[in-house]
């Protein structure tokens, strides 16, 4: 059993001693365990040149345009060969660090499902867990979970259990939670105990409680609004895209009820991610056409004549 610790945490503070917690049961549990914290490596921003997705389109693999000019593939190597990963990020302006989601958008050229299905990597389907950590309450750390959830979407992870570490503004303030530290060893445990089941009978081992969203257990929840072909729910979950509405159960409390078909777009799973693929090739692939170019092209002489001044530093 091989888990990888990436955080994105001050050095010996919260996400760290969390995250070490996890990975001492797991380490106690058999696992070979690793740990990096993000800090230490140079990882460049997506440039947003979309090689990669523009290989996918053609049914090829083609290398991210930053492969050799920073520490990302190397990190990728052996994080595709995990059978878990554990996350743990700060919280800044209610989501996750900068430097998380440098890191993680950075992965949609290790497209495991599309790497996958033309032989390219031999996918593995590592379970996840999450912890966020954050100064505040729930209230303030409203993104961040949910937005570490969705950076886990292009490579596949099954995320079994979550925590959000809360009130924990100072370095090490953790220490003073001893039930925190107890539920990040759970954690751990938690992991092991889904590595050890077979993939299609992996659950959510988190508490069953936690969240809106009985798939996901996100704690966020949108209006539905008429998608590109038309599916439409009144209320859709934020990170897996469930679709479905609130209800209110006996005892008075809402609940969001998934509808009978409000899975067909679950974005956790490699079917679900299909539609958006198929969306992708609806809109953008539309747009290529030579018809399209030619508008754009006229178009757009404007906005590159069109100068204002910037900022000199
Ligand atoms: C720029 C910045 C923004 C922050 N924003 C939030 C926030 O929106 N919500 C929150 O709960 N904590 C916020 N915090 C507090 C950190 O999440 C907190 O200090 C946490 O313990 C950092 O984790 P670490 O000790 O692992 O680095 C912020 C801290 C910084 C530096």
């Amino acid at each position: 059993m091989k888990v990888l610790g990436i955080t994105a945490g001050r050095k010996n503070s919260n996400s760290e001693i969390l995250l070490k917690e996890a990975l001492l049961a797991c380490q106690n549990e058999g696992a070979e365990v690793k740990m990096i914290n993000l800090k230490d490596y140079n990882i460049q921003d997506c440039t947003g040149c979309t090689i990669c997705t523009h290989g996918m389109s053609v049914g090829k693999k083609v290398d991210c345009m930053l492969t050799t000019k920073d520490d990302k593939d190397a990190l990728m190597k052996v994080f595709l060969e995990q059978d878990a990963i554990i996350f743990s990020a700060p919280t800044y302006d209610l989501m996750p660090s900068a430097t998380f989601l440098k890191f993680m958008h950075r992965n949609l050229s290790y497209e495991t499902a599309f790497l996958g299905s033309i032989g390219a990597i031999e996918p593995k389907y590592p379970v996840a867990g999450l912890i966020a950590v954050g100064g505040s309450t729930r209230s303030w750390q409203s993104m961040a979970l949910e937005a570490m959830a969705a950076t886990t979407f292009t490579t596949s992870l099954k995320i079994v259990d979550m925590i959000l570490a809360k009130r924990v503004p100072a370095p090490a303030q953790c220490l003073l939670q001893d039930d925190l530290i107890e539920r990040a060893s759970l954690l751990g445990k938690n992991i092991i105990k889904a590595i050890n089941t077979e993939p299609s009978k992996r659950t959510w081992l988190g508490e069953s409680e936690f969240g809106w969203c009985p798939n996901c257990h996100s704690n966020a929840l949108i209006k539905g609004e008429v998608q590109w072909d038309g599916t439409f729910w009144p209320i859709e979950c934020q990170v897996c895209g469930a679709g479905g509405d609130l209800e209110k159960d006996s005892n008075g409390n809402w609940k969001f009820i998934i509808a009978e078909d409000g899975l067909k777009r679950d974005r956790m799973t490699d079917e679900g991610r299909e539609h958006h693929l198929d969306e992708i090739k609806a809109t953008q692939g539309g747009f290529y056409t030579p018809e399209n170019k030619n508008i754009v092209g006229l178009k757009l002489k404007k906005y590159l004549d069109l100068k204002f001044p910037g900022i000199d530093v």
